[in-house]
C-alpha cells in the first residue's frame, strides 16, 4: 500500500499515510532490538489475526517482518520493511512476527477490523505447532527488499549460490 509523499527535503518528510477502509490506528514502538511477539524461551511466537487485516507502515528505522501462510503457493516471506516501501498488508490467517535492528523502529499499523474484533483474543502469541506451519517456516523464504526505489523479491538459489530476482 503506497504512501503519497507531499514534500521531502533533507530534513523534512511530509506524507499522506491515510488508508482507505482502515478503522484502527495503532503505533508499535520497538526501542532498540526487539521482537514482536517475543520468543517463548527458544520457541518463536507469532501473531495471527481472525478479525483484523494489518497494514504496517514503518515511520522510522527498519523492521524485518516474517510472514507464514501455508495456504499460499509461497508460504514463507521475509520483508525488510522501511518507509519507502509503503504499508505491508498482512491478511487474516497469516502468522507474522517482526524484528527491529539495533536502532529500534516505529511502526504505524492501520488495520481493518470487522465487528467480531476482540482485543482480548486477537493478540495472543502463537507457536508454530502444526505440521503445515512448521513446513511453511522451513520452506525457502521469498525476501522483499528495496533497491533503486523499487521493491524487489529475491530467492536464494543454493545450488548456484546466488540470489535470483524474479520480479
Ligand atoms: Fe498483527
Amino acid at each position: 500500500m503506497p504512501t503519497t509523499i507531499f514534500k521531502e527535503t533533507p530534513k523534512v518528510t511530509f506524507f499522506d499515510a491515510a488508508l482507505e477502509g482502515s478503522n484502527g490506528c495503532d503505533v508499535v514502538i520497538h526501542s532498540e532490538e526487539a521482537i514482536s511477539p517475543p520468543n517463548d524461551f527458544n520457541d518463536e511466537q507469532y501473531y495471527v489475526h481472525n478479525h483484523q487485516i494489518d497494514h504496517n507502515l514503518v515511520l522510522t528505522g527498519e523492521r524485518k517482518f516474517i510472514l507464514i501462510n501455508p495456504t499460499w503457493d509461497e508460504p514463507h516471506h521475509v520483508i525488510y520493511l522501511n518507509r519507502e516501501m509503503g504499508a505491508l498488508e498482512i491478511p487474516i490467517g497469516t502468522y507474522h512476527r517482526s524484528i527491529s535492528g539495533k536502532e529500534g523502529s516505529i511502526v504505524l499499523n492501520q488495520p481493518i477490523r470487522d465487528k467480531f474484533f476482540d482485543p482480548a483474543k486477537e493478540f495472543i502469541p502463537q507457536k508454530l505447532n502444526k505440521l503445515e506451519l512448521i513446513k511453511a517456516r522451513k520452506s525457502p523464504p521469498v525476501y522483499w527488499i528495496v533497491e533503486n526505489d523499487q521493491i524487489k523479491r529475491l530467492r536464494f538459489n543454493h545450488s548456484e549460490r546466488k540470489a535470483a530476482i524474479f520480479n
